[in-house]
């Protein structure tokens, strides 16, 4: 059976993406930040290893290549952070600090991933990469404005993605750039449209279709299509 790696694995999405590869049968190495007090992760059934990683610290991503000793199909770069507070995300209100550190973690990390971890994606038999964006992201569908932290983080994360599109086809892995939809989480708040089982049963039905024709695409967790 295929062997997934899921970065913020401890809640969220996350979580509900590392319970449903389980239950399809996968190996899932779920990466957290505080494996110490990831309950409802540890609490699941399955091949599951649970490792330490901060993906604001530059050599997580290394640490955690090391640790796994087999081909990885599917690399998940799923953790995220809003970065600051709406009101804090407005006009005016930005900090540089937080705007940074929003960059480097919802950017930087995954391609710090992506970089750590290509020799073991090419090694397996899925050769898969998914880069959990937002639509947030997009700048041709930027009609509310504001988001002055999130949205460049996952700009940046989405010309990342497209970069590793092109450069690792040549290896034969395959690509997607995610958003998962409004979803029910500490993030997206109770409002939100989606169930998190909603949200990863989309993503994972595109993710199990993506081949190396269609790596390079921005998809909303429905299927559809998003635009740069
Ligand atoms: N929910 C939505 O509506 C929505 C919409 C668009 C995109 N997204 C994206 O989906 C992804 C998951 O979001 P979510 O809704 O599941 O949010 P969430 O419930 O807030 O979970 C965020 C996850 O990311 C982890 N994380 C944050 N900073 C980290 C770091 N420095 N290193 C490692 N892990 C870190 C968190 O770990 P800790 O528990 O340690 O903080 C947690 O596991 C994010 O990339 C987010 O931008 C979500």
């Amino acid at each position: 059976m295929p062997v997934t790696v899921i970065t913020g694995a401890n809640r969220g999405l996350g979580l509900a993406h590392a319970k449903r590869y389980l239950e399809r049968g996968w190996t899932v190495h779920a990466a957290c930040r505080n494996p110490d007090a990831a309950d409802a992760l540890g609490a699941l059934n399955g091949k599951l290893h649970i490792y330490r990683y901060d993906a604001a610290s530059p050599d997580d991503a290394n640490q955690l290549a090391r640790s796994i000793d087999a081909p990885v199909d599917l690399l998940f770069a799923n953790a995220g952070v809003m970065g600051a507070e709406r009101g804090e995300q407005a006009f005016g209100h930005v900090a540089p600090d937080a705007w940074i550190e929003a960059l480097r973690i919802n950017a930087l990390g995954p391609l710090m991933l992506a970089q750590a971890f290509a020799d073991k994606v090419a090694a397996s038999a899925h050769k898969k990469i998914a880069l959990q964006s937002s639509r947030m992201g997009s700048i041709a569908d930027n009609s509310s404005g504001s988001g002055y932290v999130y949205r460049p983080s996952k700009a940046a994360l989405n010309a990342i993605g497209k970069s590793l599109a092109v450069d690792l086809k040549p290896r034969g892995i395959a690509v997607a750039i995610l958003h998962p939809g409004w979803v029910q989480t500490d993030m997206g708040g109770d409002n939100a449209l989606l169930s998190v089982e909603e949200s990863v049963a989309g993503q994972q039905a595109i993710l199990d279709d993506l081949t190396i024709e269609t790596s390079g695409s921005f998809w909303h967790q429905s299927g559809e299509i998003l635009p740069w």
